[in-house]
């Protein structure tokens, strides 16, 4: 008497008392999240969400010293910012979506910051920052794909404008040009990028959706750089945007003083 402990006989079935078999379903149904494994929502990232990511800061700023050391004009967050802004005002004006144009501003923001790795293919490296770091943030492997493809794309002579996103921020990239971006201290150590670059006192893009024209209007120093000397860089890179203009069923006017060439 007393021993309450059931036997089990060897033609009985052992029962599983019922509260211990609805715990060990509901483990079955509910198993405890585990993060590692736990997809991340996958965000609308915006460009205020790439400005504000401490990694993007850091790399464009390490990109522009880097830039400076080597002699090249400026690369940092102001050019970043113009670029990206610049890219976005295109897809708008010419009646691209408002997502369209926000993923071009992203593209727009971070196609430089390969350099802060190297100046010879910082395109492809750093489409491939930006994945890494668009990925860490949430986004969208489709719009992740949009963007690196513009990054990877955005210089010549290897570039080509595939799509508007690209092709906007393109264009964006070689309007700016401005006698700021001259971050060479010495005049007289000016090499040719900086004396076309330090001679354009003003410029602009003009976008006209009716027209369908996107016009690059400077106003240089001449007795900086000659007309001459700015085709000598320059030509090269008016081809690309020809080319991104017309990916944007636009057409690509350059007026320097004035005058239209
Ligand atoms: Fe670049
Ligand atoms: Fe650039």
């Amino acid at each position: 008497m007393g021993d309450t402990t059931e036997v089990i006989s060897k033609d009985r079935v052992p029962v599983t008392p019922p509260r211990a078999e609805a715990r060990a379903a509901k483990a079955v149904e509910s198993p405890p999240p585990d993060p590692e494994v736990v997809p991340r929502p996958k965000a609308a990232i915006g460009l205020r969400d790439v400005r504000n990511n401490d990694k993007v800061r850091a790399y464009i700023e390490k990109a522009n010293e880097q830039m400076a050391v080597i002699g090249y004009s400026e690369h940092g967050l102001r050019h970043a910012s113009l670029v990206a802004a610049i890219a976005r005002n295109i897809c708008l004006e010419l009646d691209l979506d408002a997502r369209t144009a926000e993923l071009a501003a992203i593209a727009g923001y971070l196609h430089d910051i390969g350099n802060c790795i190297h100046r010879i293919y910082h395109p492809q490296i750093g489409a491939t920052m930006a994945f890494q770091l668009l990925d860490e943030m949430g986004m969208a492997a489709p719009e992740i794909g949009l963007i690196i493809g513009a990054i990877g794309n955005h210089e010549e002579p290897e570039g080509v404008p595939i799509n508007a996103i690209t092709a906007a921020v393109i264009i964006a990239d070689k309007s700016d040009v401005h006698y700021t971006r001259v971050q060479n201290p010495d005049p007289a150590t000016y090499d040719i990028h900086d004396r076309v670059n330090h001679a354009v006192q003003k410029s602009r893009l003009l976008i006209d959706p009716h027209q369908k024209t996107l016009t690059l209007d400077l106003i240089t120093d001449v007795t900086e750089a000659t007309v001459m000397e700015y085709f000598e860089i320059f030509v090269v890179r008016m081809i690309m945007c020809r080319k991104a203009a017309a990916t944007l069923g636009c057409k690509f006017r350059l007026i320097i003083n004035g005058t239209e060439l």
